[in-house]
């Protein structure tokens, strides 16, 4: 199999990467100049933004969120499909220009985009005004690499090979919710995913340091971490010392935060031990997002996700029948290589029969490097995107009833801040991750309440505190 650039890229420098032990090594040498820091993808690079934006705001950026005003752009990227790639290149056209005015403007660009050898290679050659380049294994080095910035263009990727990083800092953007990872990369390799040659291979987090981590956000008043990894379930596989990640949920759940929830897990990973650990503890949301990608087990088999139509479903009635009340969503891809219109049908045979809460569905987009993108494909884009609006339909039908069976009753909310639409509400999501508007809560910002539920809509429920 053919894997050129990628393999390549992930050992391409052999920089030792130094850890920033405190902030001590970061120079307040922007102070009163302003940041652009923009964030695509899934939240993992969310997180990873809240790393990037500590850095930033030590080296003494203010943030903007006009890119015109800014001394320094950071794109955090995203590789998962291509029209990611084209908004940063689309936001690349404007920094260019704006250089040519402002010569002192630093552009970095960070994330799973910097990971691939083709894309570095486009910006040495095509955006030569980009300055800095980085990875997403090794962030930490970023402030270095700003303070170097100023007058050098110069580009660095690092090697992503094994590195887990402690103490870590961050400038969350909640002080209510925190995400918390607990395993970078991922071990699946799934054909038509960019991930494990984006992010490397699996690297968990000492169990201890996970805890320690959330007995501290615990202390500083948060009330819901979401635990962080490509493939959550696979936690401590790499370790070797008979952690598992069922281990880890009651652990963190014994420490008493009000809510844990934890994305994305891996069917193939679902242990029975989790489930009843769900079960059994009340601060564990009863909320799981359980990817299906296909409903077909012959597509299954050609992704590589090892399991099959049969299995998968015989593990959804489980999980449904062993936590009362969870909500499950998923991910769904259409238009893989050559999938038949039977084979389309089989996907919509499960979402009928587990109806879900919610999904995430994509259209099939060939990533250079994967075994996936060598396959031929017979299948136009046209009927690809009528399957992707077929199955919307319905999965939008499932999300809407799952929402109107919430009407008249009284759920728990978290109340998160006031609604961007109506600022006489405000909104906060159940436990099974329901978005709620509220009337009635401004002054519950950050406490959990009781909510009855008058209204239900596809992607929402309106509700008033009691
Ligand atoms: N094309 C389309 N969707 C993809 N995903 C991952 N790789 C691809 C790809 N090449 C989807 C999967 C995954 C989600 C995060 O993105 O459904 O679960
Ligand atoms: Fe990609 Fe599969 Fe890993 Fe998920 S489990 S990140 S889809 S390779």
């Amino acid at each position: 199999m053919n894997l050129p650039n990628l393999k390549e890229a992930r050992v391409r420098s052999d920089k030792k990467v130094e850890y920033l032990e405190n902030d001590n090594n970061i120079k307040k040498m922007f102070d009163g100049k302003k940041y652009f820091l923009k964030t695509y993808g899934c939240q993992m690079n969310v997180h990873d933004s809240e790393e990037i934006r500590k850095y930033l705001e030590l080296l003494g950026f203010s943030e903007t969120d006009t890119l015109e005003d800014s001394d320094i752009v950071v794109l955090n990227t995203c590789a998962i499909r291509e029209n990611a790639h084209d908004k940063v290149f689309g936001y690349l056209g404007r920094c260019k220009h704006l250089k040519k005015d402002k010569k002192d403007l630093i552009v970095a660009i960070g994330g799973c985009m910097s990971q691939e050898e083709n894309v570095v290679n486009e910006i040495k050659t095509k955006h030569p005004y980009v300055d800095i380049v980085f990875g997403t294994h090794n962030i930490n080095e970023f402030p270095k690499l700003v303070m170097n910035a100023t007058g050098i263009q110069d580009i660095e990727v690092y090697s992503c090979e094994g590195n887990v990083f402690e103490n870590v800092l961050y400038s969350r953007d909640s002080k209510i919710k925190a995400w918390v990872n607990i395993m970078y990369g991922c071990d699946k390799f799934c054909t038509y995913c960019i991930v494990p040659y984006t992010r490397g291979k699996q690297r968990s987090r000492k169990m201890d340091k996970i805890l320690k981590e959330v007995q501290e956000l615990k202390n500083n008043g948060y009330k819901e971490i979401t635990l962080l990894g490509q493939n959550v379930n696979a936690y401590a596989k790499d370790l070797n010392d008979k952690t598992t990640f069922a281990m880890l949920l009651e652990e963190c759940a014994k420490i008493g935060i009000e809510r844990i929830r934890f994305v994305t897990s891996h069917p193939w990973d679902f242990t029975d031990e989790m489930i009843d650990i769900i079960a059994k503890y009340d601060n564990i949301m009863p909320y799981i997002h359980l990817p299906l990608q296909a409903g077909s087990s012959k597509i299954l088999k050609l992704m590589g996700r090892r399991y099959t139509k049969e299995e998968y479903i015989e593990l959804f009635n489980k999980i449904k029948t062993r936590i009362p009340n969870v909500a499950i969503t998923t991910d769904i891809i259409v238009g893989f290589p050559n999938e038949t219109e039977e084979e389309f049908n089989e996907t919509l045979d499960v979402v009928n029969k587990c109806k879900y809460d919610g999904a995430y569905t994509f259209i099939y987009s060939p990533r250079e490097g994967t075994p996936a993108a060598l396959m031929n494909d017979s299948i136009d884009l046209k009927t690809k995107e009528e399957r992707l609006y077929k199955l919307n339909e319905i999965i939008n039908k499932y999300s809407k009833e799952a929402n109107e069976k919430l009407v008249g009753k009284i759920v728990k909310v978290l109340i998160e801040d006031v609604s961007e639409k109506d600022k006489e509400k405000v909104f906060g999501y159940t436990d099974t991750m329901k978005l709620v508007n509220v009337i009635g809560g401004s002054d519950k910002i950050g406490e959990i309440v009781d909510v009855k539920i008058t209204d239900a809509k596809s992607f929402s429920l309106d509700g008033e505190v009691l």
